[in-house]
């Protein structure tokens, strides 16, 4: 959960350094530093955010003109945000300077080991082993001395390294943290993510675990552990760079809750055809789907809300048993998988360290796995048989938005392709979902005028002490998205509980003027939900109700309403969340956070 960037070519590395830190910030932003080969190398780091970094810089006096450089911007792990222990990290000499993204889960004995060799350490992170490491068992040739290292250390790892006798070289390597080249003539980088280098190159190597890279000026080269040299694809970005800006947004949030129905219309409508759902370049053929006999859906946080959304639709649609398990549950429950399983891995980043481990875990029972993922060419899309790409374009707010809402577009997607294969619907009925499903972007776009009405209760309910968001079914999954949006970027304690499930405790939390936001779209469940109102409304809650046109009655007991388009009720989280994000939102703004770095969190969660 950290972002790493490097730089060698013919303009001044420092400045490139911080331009790419700004594009990463989403990836850790409690400390930052760069580390510039000039004479030697020089570091600047710093606790805080980039900001910090760069008004410390510019009170240094020495000018930091040199062409090759490293930089990183922080989430702690080991050790608290502090100068010391920020990145870059040397070795005791200064020989050696080094940026990580991940864990090193060996490095107190590799710390004794050094320290029995008389090195002395400053900081309490794991990355300062990697420089004393590298310094000690450095033989003058950067590429044999990071085979060396590596065979040392265990645990995941981004890693770029200057050395001071070398100041023409960069070396890197990567093992289950994301770590990519940037290609250009005369000019070449190492990145965490394409946002950070998306203004300088769009040709990249897409690094796979324990490939090294050897970075100069005049060329970039690949190696394998063996010291062997290795081609590869140049992978070519077409996305505009303005996708990874803020365009006039106040925050990236509001810019991708903005954008969802254009992700959500490119996400479904091109798996559309004239006789059903068609999933490009899916190898799993018809008959594997017509004996698929349990699907596993795995992932976490928000990614994990839409797995629970995508149960119930599954299920619903094409009468195949779906379980869902948090990556990072499932990995150590020694989960019971079969043959004829189908491993659903469900990733925005596609880099998060416990949902690619979680994948490795059913391929490593033999499963097919197929991965929903945003980020082409992560990890997690790379190491899957089948992948289903949301495309919902670059998400930089930390909480996610577009890329839940688009993963929700595909669960739908393959509970009527499942459904029609294993001839559980008929060409009516799935024509009817495929009609249904048409209409989901532009239900979420008409949901986007609540704006105002959700600003002025954001203002009424921004000092809440606790929130509960409450629903049945479908809707509970939904209660899920809703409360963790508001708890990560507002830092409100709220639940998210089934309404039929709060009155054997939780209710007991009621108090006058709680706020308790009611989903209910399920016609079946509706009457139960209204009882469940009035549950908490004869306990001095304020309830908030989220609910399909046609449903006036709720407004005899919620306080306020918002009614989300009349559709398939099985489709309805797309719709009910996009008022929550709102709410969320504007909470958030209205309490002074910082909506898109929210404290404590990291878009990407590359490590355990
Ligand atoms: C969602 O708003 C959070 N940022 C977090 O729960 C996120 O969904 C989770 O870390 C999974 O990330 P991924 O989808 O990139 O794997």
């Amino acid at each position: 959960m950290c972002g790493i960037v490097g730089y060698v070519g013919l303009h001044q590395a420092a400045d490139v350094l911080l331009q790419g830190l700004s594009k990463l910030e989403y990836r850790g932003y409690d400390s930052a530093g760069i580390a510039v080969h000039q004479n030697g190398i020089l570091t600047v780091k710093t606790k805080g955010r980039l900001a910090d970094l760069k008004e410390k810089i510019e009170k240094t006096d020495t000018c930091l003109f040199g062409k090759i450089g490293i930089g990183h911007t922080r989430w702690a792990t080991h050790g608290a945000p502090s100068d010391v222990n920020s990145h870059p990290h040397s070795s005791e000499n200064g020989r050696i300077s080094v940026v990580h993204n991940g864990i090193i889960e060996n490095y107190m004995q590799l710390k004794e080991m050094l320290e029995q060799k008389g090195r002395k350490f400053v900081s309490e992170t794991d990355t300062e082993i990697v420089a004393q490491l590298f310094d000690d068992c450095y033989n003058g040739d950067m590429v044999e001395t990071m085979i060396n290292v590596i065979s040392q250390i265990r645990g995941a790892y981004a890693l770029g390294v200057l050395c001071s006798e070398h100041p023409d070289q960069i070396v890197a390597v990567r093992k289950d943290s994301p770590l990519l080249v940037g290609l250009s003539e005369k000019e070449n980088y190492i990145a965490s993510d394409i946002p950070a280098l998306l203004e300088y190159t769009r040709d990249y190597y897409l690094l796979e675990d324990n490939e090294i890279v050897l970075l100069k000026q005049d060329g970039v080269t690949l190696f394998d552990l063996n010291k062997n040299e290795i081609k590869k694809e140049v992978f070519h970005v077409t996305w505009d760079v303005s996708a990874a800006e803020k365009d006039g947004y106040d925050y990236f949030m509001m810019k991708e809750i903005v954008e969802q129905p254009e992700g959500l219309r490119k996400t479904i409508f091109p798996r559309l055809c004239d006789n059903g759902i068609q999933l490009d370049h899916i190898s799993l053929t018809e008959e594997f789907v017509k004996n698929i006999n349990r699907i596993h859906i795995v992932a976490c946080g928000s990614a994990w809300h839409a797995a629970i959304v995508g149960k119930y639709v599954i299920e619903k649609i094409s009468r195949i048993p779906v379980e869902v398990d948090l990556a990072s549950e499932f990995r150590y429950r020694d989960p019971i998988l079969n043959k004829n399983d189908l491993c659903i891995i469900v990733s925005q980043s596609g880099e998060t360290a416990d949902t690619l481990a979680a994948l490795r875990e059913a391929k490593k029972h033999g499963v097919r796995v197929l991965s929903i993922v945003n980020v082409v060419g992560s990890s997690i899309a790379r190491e899957s048989d089948d992948v289903l790409y949301t495309w919902a374009g670059p998400e930089i707010a930390v909480a996610t938005t577009k890329g839940y809402s688009t993963q929700l577009s595909v669960m739908y997607l393959l509970a009527v392709y499942f459904g029609k294969a294993k001839q559980e619907i008929s060409l009516q009925e799935q024509n009817q979902y495929i009609t249904d499903l048409k209409k989901v972007p532009e239900d979420v776009k008409s949901l986007l005028e609540l704006e105002e009405r959700i600003k002025v209760l954001a203002k009424q309910y921004a000092q809440s002490k606790d929130v509960f968001v409450i629903g049945r079914g479908i809707d509970h999954a939904a209660a899920m998205e809703a409360s963790l949006k508001l708890k990560e970027i507002s830092y409100i304690h709220s639940e998210a509980y089934a309404a039929g499930e709060l009155k054997h405790g939780t209710i007991s939390l009621i108090e006058d003027g709680t706020l308790v936001v009611a989903i209910a779209t399920q016609q079946t469940l509706f009457e139960k939900l209204v009882s469940n109102i009035k549950e908490v409304k004869a306990r001095g809650a304020n309830v908030v109700a989220i609910t399909p046109r046609g449903n006036e009655a709720i407004e005899k007991v919620a306080d306020e309403v918002f009614y989300i388009p009349e559709g398939n009720e099985l489709f309805s989280a797309s719709s009910t969340v996009v008022p929550m994000q709102l709410l969320a939102y504007y909470i958030a703004v209205e309490r002074g956070c910082d909506v898109d770095k929210p404290r404590n969190l990291a878009k990407s969660v590359t490590v355990e």
